[in-house]
């Protein structure tokens, strides 16, 4: 017996639909065996670059313009809605009217379905990105998020079993790269722009500020931002080189500080692996510290796939699954929340 469920997330600049099935009843303590049928994608980013930032209002309007034609596509390898057993959609954090267009399209397709349907926390949805991986992560583990918003580490004993360690002080790691990136001309969001420019980059260039460097849990990247401006504003705009290095200088500077603590805590709390989430979570560097940095100090590591680490819905899917066939329903008078 499978549960078949239908997931959404339109938190911020993507609008995103998917089906994910939950094969069997998870054994206890045993993994659970998610596949992934669908996973359709929109980005808005061409609409908000303009902007260079996300326009809230943009954001919602666009995501009423696409979110119908992409449930239709993503049912479509199912049989369509007839075979959905559950709807599970982001209810937060995020942008408010953004959240309410997912979350009224799932309250209106489960009262007319007559199926369950369930508001998932954005942030779940990113630690369960690695479940639908060829290897999913075993439990407990330590899960780095780190996207345009936020940057948390978190002790996952197991599904739904969460305690908060640590996190950014101000600016997520994310903003710290769209930050640095607007800085150098690289647009909105800047964070894949960044990472392929480092690649022929220097990453001793510039060297930036490694902040609480004694605090494994807390970290901060406002001063990361500040730095590269005095630099640019006294060195004057760069050449195309120099751009790389600074771009190489800006991603070690994050990654570096993100994979250290990440590593730090796992030993601290005898967690035996680090799983990444998020939209940072894509970038080349962090891989390849976070895959070196475990090997040598025995953890293991679970990086999902780039497309499951930028916002998606598959990630909404795994956590709905989950929970939808553990019996878990919400109200419909449940709303979004904006954090
Ligand atoms: O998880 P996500 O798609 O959306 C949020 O929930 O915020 O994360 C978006 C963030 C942006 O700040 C973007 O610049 C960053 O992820 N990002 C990257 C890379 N790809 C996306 N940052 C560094 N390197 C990348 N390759
Ligand atoms: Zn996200």
């Amino acid at each position: 017996m499978s549960f078949t469920v239908l997931a959404i997330e339109t938190s911020c600049d993507e609008t995103a639909a998917a089906v994910v099935q939950l094969q069997d009843a998870p054994p206890a303590g045993g993994l659970p065996q998610l596949r992934l049928r669908s996973n359709v994608v929109h980005s808005q980013q061409d609409q908000h670059a303009l902007y260079g930032g996300v326009v809230p209002e943009v954001a919602s309007r666009e995501h009423l313009a696409k979110l119908q034609g992409l449930v239709r596509q993503a049912v479509a390898p199912v049989g369509g809605l007839a075979a959905i057993d559950g709807i599970a959609v982001s209810r937060g954090p995020g942008l408010v009217g953004a959240l309410l267009v997912g979350v009224q399209l799932a309250k209106g397709l489960a009262l007319a379905l007559e199926r369950p349907w369930l508001g998932i926390h954005h942030l779940e949805g990113h630690l369960c990105a690695a479940l639908l991986t060829e290897r999913p992560p075993s439990f407990p583990h330590l899960a780095l998020i780190a996207s345009g918003g936020h940057t948390q580490f978190v002790a996952v004993r197991a599904f739904g079993d969460y305690a908060l360690l640590g996190g950014t002080r101000d600016d997520a790691a994310g903003e710290a790269f769209d930050k640095g990136g607007k800085l150098l001309g690289l647009g909105y969001p800047a964070g894949a722009a960044v990472d392929a420019l480092a690649q022929t980059g220097d990453p001793t260039a510039l060297r930036l500020p490694r902040a609480l460097p004694k605090d494994d849990a807390a970290c901060s990247f406002s001063g990361v931002k500040s730095a590269l401006a005095r630099h640019l504003a006294q060195a004057g705009p760069p050449t195309p080189r120099r751009r790389a290095d600074l771009c190489a200088s800006l991603q070690q500077a994050i990654c570096e500080v993100l994979v250290n603590k990440a590593l730090r805590l796992a030993v601290r709390h005898r967690l035996p692996g680090i799983v990444v989430a998020g939209g940072v979570a894509a970038n080349s560097l962090l891989r390849r510290l976070l895959a070196a940095g475990c090997e040598a100090a025995g953890l293991w590591h679970c990086a999902p796939p780039l497309q499951l680490c930028t916002d998606n819905a598959a990630m909404v899917g795994a956590a709905g699954a989950l929970r939808l066939a553990a019996g878990e329903r919400s109200a419909y008078r449940l709303s979004v929340r904006a954090r």
